[in-house]
């Protein structure tokens, strides 16, 4: 008998997936969500604060033009798997501002007793609104968007807000003094800086140090085919101060899965947005990626585990933001074994280093 064919959003989907979703609205988080032990919980560098080795990011499948439902679902399965951080910031979209607007619904509509187990970060640094104030790194901007972000989130404060980008033409005594400005007035718990370059996180670090301010991460894209932050030295001098580096995109924006083993699907980030070129996908990067794969069905991971495992492997990493786009993926990313043998680094750092 032919199966039946189901579809929400304009995407067909199993008869149990159908049914799960179906009955979200009224859903609440399961009981048994810190007792499944499948996630681990780390410090965010020296800090008290505590995330979820692997953390829930928004930039892409929460916008305007994407099924509320299908987002709703993907909370539902990350906080039920001891996924308890989101991580946002104003642009995120498109439209701008619309995944928070979307978050702030769900979080109204199905968490709003949960607050409290949840670590909710936002940023501002890129352009958001028109005219001079809406970009950048001064004062106005930041203080304007984060109370901004704050009316679309529903929230009195976030957990940690993010300076999104270094802007070198605002002094960074007036960035960091803004940021902790914000934590002053009870608006963010804790503050973190994102794309900051070696010279210009160590001249945060210093202002931060003398202000007292709670600064505790770094977020940064690290993944096994991007190693910037090894290169640059800021991997090691997160680790010597203190603060911890966060990973996005460690899966590469889905390159380090099994998304792109066979082609291009049409339901592909890579088809779908112009943040992951289809140049990218070169003869030379498809075959690294099958060796990669060799070496994780050998420690019995699939590739997307093995790379998010293997950001994982350092203390000076406190967290990985995977994306999603469906409940599934993110199911398939909470399978952490971050241990590796001396042999198989070696082997993933040849492959990668081909
Ligand atoms: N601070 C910054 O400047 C900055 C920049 C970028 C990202 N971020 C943060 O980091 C978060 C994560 O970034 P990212 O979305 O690029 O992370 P990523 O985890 O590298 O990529 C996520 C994408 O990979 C695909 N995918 C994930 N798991 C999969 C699986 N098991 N099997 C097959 N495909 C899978 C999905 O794409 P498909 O849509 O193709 O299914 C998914 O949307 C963002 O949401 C944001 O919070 C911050």
């Amino acid at each position: 008998m032919d199966e039946k064919k189901l579809f929400i959003g304009g995407r067909q989907i199993d008869e149990s997936t159908f049914k799960r979703i179906m009955q979200n609205k009224e859903r609440i988080p399961d009981p048994m969500r810190y007792k499944k032990e499948a996630m681990h919980y780390r410090r965010a560098g020296a800090s008290g604060l505590k995330l979820p080795e692997v953390s829930l990011g928004l930039w892409h499948n929460f916008g305007s033009m994407d099924n509320f439902e299908f987002m709703r679902d993907m909370i539902f399965t990350a906080f039920d798997n001891g996924i308890c951080h989101f991580d946002l910031a104003n642009n995120y979209g498109p439209r701008g501002g619309s995944a928070e607007e979307n978050f702030g619904r769900i979080l109204h509509e199905n968490f709003a007793s949960y607050r409290d187990e949840m670590c909710i970060s936002t940023k501002a640094g890129f352009g958001m609104w028109k005219g001079p104030y809406g970009d950048g790194g001064s004062k106005k901007y930041l203080t304007a968007s984060l109370d901004q972000s704050l009316k679309r989130l529903g929230l009195e404060y976030v957990d940690i807000f993010y300076h999104h980008r270094p802007d070198p033409n605002t002094p960074i005594e007036e960035t960091c003094y803004a940021l902790h400005r914000l934590v002053e007035q009870g608006k963010a718990l804790y503050i973190g800086i994102s794309n900051y370059n070696l010279e210009q996180t160590k001249a945060a670090v210093a202002v931060f140090r003398e202000l007292k301010t709670p600064f505790i991460l770094h977020q940064v894209c690290y993944n096994l085919l991007d190693r910037t932050i090894e290169e640059n030295g800021l991997k090691a001098f997160a680790a010597q101060q203190g603060f911890g580096i966060i990973a996005y995109s460690p899966l590469a924006q889905g390159l380090l899965t099994d998304k792109y083993r066979y082609g291009i699907p049409d339901d592909s980030r890579m088809r779908k947005s112009f943040t992951l070129k289809e140049e990218r996908l070169t003869p030379a990067l498809l075959e690294k990626l099958q060796s990669l794969r060799d070496v994780a069905e050998l420690r019995g991971q699939t590739l997307a585990e093995m790379a998010l495992s293997w950001v994982l492997k350092d203390k000076a990493v406190s967290s990985v933001i995977v994306g999603a786009s469906s409940s599934a993926q993110i199911l398939d990313n909470i399978k952490i074994n971050p241990s590796f043998t001396e042999e198989e680094l070696a082997k993933i750092e040849t492959i990668c280093k081909a």
